[in-house]
């Protein structure tokens, strides 16, 4: 029995760190140049048709006519790419792509950040307490965005889209940034863990964040095999320890009067 589990064990240890290992090569290689060289084919087929191959804009035909993003900040690009408000779809000009994917809108940022130095960084979300960040969200967005973050209509009979449902770091990056007609929100106004707070909120009215299925679940696939590996191991060690004990007298220097090892 206990050679038995003690084979289940290894088992599932090899299996584990091998799923693990595969898990961190597949990461590895999406980080360096590859990267940045697929980034580089999704922009100038995806989006330079109307923003231009160097980012200088006026490319589109009329309503499509990019404007230049030789200035932008990248939490802006990227907010436009997870809104899924870019690549606008025109198939007339090869753009055939609606939402891009979490891998392509990455390469895309770092094909952007490689080549032409933009300015800003993707911002990071941390924890937030939800009624808090009601009160601030209520004397802060509601009035354009609605109290359930379900949009509306502001000034000038501009639209407001709903915030029900973004992932969190589009929150944050479109609350600093202030899109268009929407003021920018700095950090002297909401510091991080008011804007935390108020994103707490609004997971709170829509608990779906989006997330692709990719090498973070693979990896924890192999982390929970290794685990029970271990933990099983260890209980067979355990059991022989204790089996061990019980069949040996507790004889004071046993082990010296043992003969010496001995490799065959
Ligand atoms: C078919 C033409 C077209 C394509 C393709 C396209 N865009 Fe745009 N983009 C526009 C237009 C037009 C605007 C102006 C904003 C508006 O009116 O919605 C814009 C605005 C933007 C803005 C905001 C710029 C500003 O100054 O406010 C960003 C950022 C952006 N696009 C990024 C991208 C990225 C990244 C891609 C590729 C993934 C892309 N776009 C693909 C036409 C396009
Ligand atoms: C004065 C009205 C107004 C206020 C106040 C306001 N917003 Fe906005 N917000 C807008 C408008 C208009 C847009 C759309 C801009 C555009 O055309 O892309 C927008 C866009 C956004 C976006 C991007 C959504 C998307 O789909 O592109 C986010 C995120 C956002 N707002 C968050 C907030 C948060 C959080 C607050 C409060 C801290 C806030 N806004 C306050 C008017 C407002």
């Amino acid at each position: 029995m206990p050679r038995v589990l003690a084979l289940v064990a290894v088992a599932l240890l090899v299996v584990g760190w091998g799923a693990m290992a595969g898990a961190q090569e597949r990461a590895g290689r999406d980080d360096g140049r590859d990267e940045v060289v697929r980034g580089g084919e999704l922009f100038q087929a995806q989006c330079a048709t109307c923003h231009g191959t160097r980012l200088e804009g006026g490319h589109g035909e009329g309503d499509l006519d990019g404007p230049p993003m030789t200035d932008l900040d990248i939490a802006y690009v990227d907010l436009t790419m997870r809104t899924g408000r870019m690549p606008v779809l025109a198939p007339e000009v090869g753009v055939r792509i609606d939402q891009l994917d979490d891998e392509q809108r990455e390469a895309i940022n770092a094909y952007l950040l490689a080549t032409f130095d933009l300015p800003g960084e993707i911002p990071t979300v941390g924890a937030g307490e939800a009624a808090r960040g009601q009160e601030l969200y209520v004397r802060n967005c509601a009035a354009c965005h609605g109290a359930a973050g379900d949009g509306g209509i502001a000034g000038g009979d501009n639209a407001v889209p709903p915030l029900a449902g973004l992932d969190p770091i589009a929150l944050v990056e479109g609350t600093r940034i202030g899109p268009f007609t929407m003021p920018a929100f700095d950090e002297s106004v909401l510091d991080v863990q008011q804007l935390d707070d108020i994103v707490a909120y609004l997971a709170l009215a829509d608990a779906a964040p989006r997330s692709a299925v990719g090498v973070r679940e693979l990896d924890q696939v192999g982390e929970a095999l290794f685990a029970i590996g271990l933990a099983l191991l260890a209980a067979v060690v355990l059991w022989v320890v204790s089996r061990a004990r019980r069949w040996s007298p507790a004889e004071p220097g046993s082990f010296a009067r043992s003969e010496p090892f001995e490799p065959r």
